[in-house]
């Protein structure tokens, strides 16, 4: 395998991380991927079963703030492409533990950018780091859309960590002529998300007859995009973005909290064969996030024209096919609230 083409993706054990590891090992033969992940409580190998035996995929069970290991991958392979998607994700654990968020989001991306710099020092050419980022580094919006000229205006704890760790990639292409890439996603959902975001929440809640929590009055607004829609776009940007730039990627489907929450008891209803209603008396009011963003919406217009990129995922289809997948992937589920995910990396990696 000497002539692959290595490319380092970070955080491909966790939800969106995986279906791009996914999707690179399928589709390019030619690439060796590297996933590297430290497995926190959002990281499980059982989301990649279905390809780790596969040639072209190596795990590397690992942090992003250990530079000297960071060092190591890209001098043993060596590294030609970085696609950054390891970070700590849940706004509401950064609200109650800001600094976590600053040391894996931001240090760790410095530590990442560093390792990148000082492996393609002096020869850039054909390399590329790519820092997955979010709309939500924007702020809150009313009216309109977020184009990638909308000022930077994190809110959160996590947001802000993410756009610092945007600027240190700007930074880095400026500086010392790093190529790079950064992309802003809106709301992701789908198979593998672990179950303290919204959807899988409330899926999981319902089928155990729990109270489904929404915040405030659920007036808050998302834009949510099918995850394979968000692994096809890092594709095509990744392949076809040119160095400096940055991306929006979006799905032009905005859901006030409350109506997609209903939507969800009523499919969930359905699947299960329950009395229509059943789902939807769980649902209970609960005080706000603190500073809740109120509305994210992304022009998606520039990946569209820029990389003929589209999502291909219509909003009902996507949504039930992730409504069956959670329903029939207990086990997961049961796994990655207790821990026991942790076993499947011993017995599938330690061991062998
Ligand atoms: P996730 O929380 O499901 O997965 C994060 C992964 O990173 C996990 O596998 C975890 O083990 C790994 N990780 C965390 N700290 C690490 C460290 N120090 N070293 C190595 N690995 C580490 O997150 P996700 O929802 O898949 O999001 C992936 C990326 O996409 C994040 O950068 C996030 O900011 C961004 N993003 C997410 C969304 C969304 O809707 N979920 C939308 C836009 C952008
Ligand atoms: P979340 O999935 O945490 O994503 P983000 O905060 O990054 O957009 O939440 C999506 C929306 O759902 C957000 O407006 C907060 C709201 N929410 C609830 O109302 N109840 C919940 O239990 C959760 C987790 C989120």
């Amino acid at each position: 395998m000497a002539d692959k083409k290595n490319i380092l993706i970070t955080g491909g054990a966790g939800f969106i991380g995986s279906h791009v590891v996914r999707l690179f090992v399928r589709k390019y033969p030619q690439y060796r991927v590297l996933n590297l992940d430290s497995l926190t409580y959002a990281g499980n190998l059982e989301n990649l079963h279905d390809v780790e035996h596969e040639p072209n995929y190596k795990f590397i069970k690992g942090n992003i703030l250990d530079l000297e290991l960071l060092n190591s991958i890209f001098s043993e392979y060596p590294v030609q492409g970085v696609i950054h998607l390891a970070a700590e994700s849940h706004v509401d654990r950064s609200i109650h533990n800001p600094d976590e968020f600053a040391m894996t989001n931001i240090i760790g991306t410095i530590r990442l950018l560093k390792a990148a710099h000082s492996a393609w020092h002096g020869k850039m050419n054909g390399k590329m780091f790519y820092h997955i980022s979010t709309d939500e580094v924007y702020g809150s919006i009313n009216d309109g859309y977020f184009t990638e000229e909308t000022p930077i205006d994190p809110r959160s704890p996590y947001s802000a960590s993410k756009a610092s760790s945007d600027h240190f990639v700007q930074a880095f292409g400026n500086s010392y002529g790093l190529p790079t890439l950064i992309s802003r996603c809106s709301n992701n959902y789908g198979p593998y998300q672990f179950p303290e975001k919204l959807i899988p929440l409330m899926i999981n809640n319902m089928v155990h007859s729990k109270p489904l929590p929404v915040y405030g009055k659920g007036e808050n607004v998302r834009d949510w995009l099918f995850v394979e829609d968000h692994a096809s776009a890092i594709d095509a940007i990744f392949h076809k973005g040119k160095a400096g730039e940055v991306f929006n990627i979006g799905g032009n489907n905005e859901w006030k909290n409350i109506d997609l929450i209903k939507l969800l008891c009523t499919i969930v209803d359905q699947k299960l064969g329950r009395e229509e209603g059943t789902a939807m008396k769980l649902i209970t009011y609960v005080t706000d996030r603190p500073g809740h963003d109120l509305r994210y919406a992304i022009d998606a217009s520039k990946v569209i024209s820029e990389t003929g990129w589209r999502p291909e995922t219509d909003f009902a289809q996507g949504l039930e096919k992730t409504v069956s997948w959670y329903l029939s992937n207990q086990d997961w589920l049961s796994h990655v609230t207790s821990g026991e995910y942790l076993k499947y990396y011993d017995k599938m990696y330690v061991n062998r």
